[in-house]
């Protein structure tokens, strides 16, 4: 099957820049880039289909690299900080996925909710029921999104609806590792919840299956200040929150850890050194009065940082949302500390969230941008119509669709050349 597409493509590239094709065509076949042109005479193509963007704009499919499955239904819903927030709203909520229908429900609004904002590859937790992350792959597996999803481990300070016996729940990761991992585009991630939720014995365990298994581990790292202050008294004779994940072997490049935001100068570096990927989440961060992470001094300093949603920490599963949070929080943050205009562009957030994240992910032979023999994974946005998208400069055309905030749902998103979406 032979699809041709026209419109306005972004591509990102490595270095934090953009290329603009305005008016380019790209040729599938078979869910693969075949060729990039820009003057055909289209009956001297061969194809099946033909979709004419007209002015909108394409981009890659965009890269969640944090957010929970079986939050969506709280948004905006909680309130309060992070360790109040999860016992008032979020361990009750997700404590009804042990039902199935309310599991099977939710996971399917969840992932159409997900695609139709233009993400086509996530990482994900589930709720801590074996059952609920299996629906969990089951739907993601039918929806093609790229799915890294994570079964939470929680065997200690949980509540009894959702607390998890230590050996059995070593069990379960196996039994779903076993059916899912590598199944299709899914992957198995091992998700100790954050520090506060595992006991020793259980953290040593994954670590162990970590580095036997290769997993990707995911995680939540001093994201706020009570937590890791109870961090430190629970790990009372381990230095600091990072070494507590680096005693179980758990920091590799294969690990994502969200927040990242009370960290010293010793633990930023332990960071750099295993070169662990940073899941930045500025609008949870924002929404739990969590604190403000230091975006582009990280980067600056070589820190593989991508971006979150965190639902429903977060209150939107837009990347593009997220993104310019992401900007707007780096202007307050060195106006705050009266440094230079050294922050967070446009630009430079579209790339954490397409090519920047595929690297992170070890799949940018796969997705990522837009290069000949890549999979066409791809998103479609119409700026709002005080726009006349032709007469922007290339610039513009990216900022305009990071601020696009009027217009966060996507036209139409293909996933291995797939139309799984359209508006
Ligand atoms: N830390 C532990 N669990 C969670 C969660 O569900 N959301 C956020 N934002 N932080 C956490
Ligand atoms: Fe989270």
């Amino acid at each position: 099957m032979r699809k041709l597409i026209k419109g306005i493509f972004l591509n990102p590239k490595a270095d934090y820049s953009v290329e603009v094709w305005n008016n380019y065509y790209l040729l599938i076949n078979n869910g693969k880039i075949e060729k990039i042109e820009k003057n055909i005479e289209i009956n001297e193509i061969q194809f099946d289909v033909y979709y004419d963007f007209e002015d909108k704009i394409i981009i890659p499919g965009l890269i969640d690299l944090h957010t929970h499955i079986p939050q969506f239904r709280a948004v905006g819903i909680g309130k309060g900080e992070l360790l109040e927030w999860l016992n008032d709203y979020i361990f009750p909520l997700e404590a009804k996925f042990s039902e199935k229908n309310f599991a099977v429900n939710s996971t399917e609004l969840f992932f159409k909710h997900l695609i139709s904002k233009g993400t086509t590859t996530a990482v994900m937790y589930s709720s801590p029921h074996k059952q609920a992350c299996e629906i969990a792959f089951e739907i993601a597996d039918e929806s093609l999104v790229r799915s890294y999803i994570g079964l939470p481990l929680m065997d200690r300070n949980t509540p009894e609806t959702l607390l998890q016996n230590t050996e059995q729940v070593i069990k379960d990761i196996f039994s779903i590792a076993n059916k899912w991992h590598k199944k299709n585009k899914c992957e198995f991630v091992l998700t100790p919840r954050f520090a506060l939720s595992c006991t020793e014995e259980l953290l040593q365990k994954v670590g162990e299956i970590a580095v036997s298994e290769g997993f990707f581990v995911q995680t939540h790292l001093a994201e706020n200040k009570k937590e890791v202050y109870e961090v430190n008294l629970q790990f009372s004779e381990i230095e600091n929150y990072t070494s507590v994940y680096d005693k179980y072997n758990l920091l590799t490049s294969r690990t994502i850890l969200a927040h990242c935001i009370y960290l010293n100068d010793e633990e930023i570096e332990k960071i750099r050194a295993k070169n662990c990927i940073i899941a930045h989440c500025p609008t949870s961060n924002k929404f739990l009065r969590s604190g403000i992470m230091k975006a582009k001094e990280y980067i600056n300093y070589g820190l593989k940082v991508g971006l979150g949603t965190d639902v429903a920490g977060g209150y939107s599963l837009s990347m593009l949302n997220e993104g310019m949070e992401a900007c707007e929080i780096s202007k307050l943050l060195s106006v705050q500390n009266n440094e230079s205009n050294d922050v967070l562009e446009a630009e430079t957030v579209f790339c954490l969230s397409t090519i920047k994240a595929a690297e992170y992910l070890k799949i940018s032979e796969d997705v990522g941008n837009f290069e000949i023999g890549k999979k066409f994974d791809a998103a479609v946005f119409e700026l709002s119509e005080m726009y006349r998208t032709n007469e922007l400069k290339d610039t513009e055309l990216v900022r305009t669709l990071i601020y696009n905030i009027d217009n966060r749902t996507a036209k139409a998103v293909f996933i291995d050349g797939n139309l799984v979406y359209q508006q």
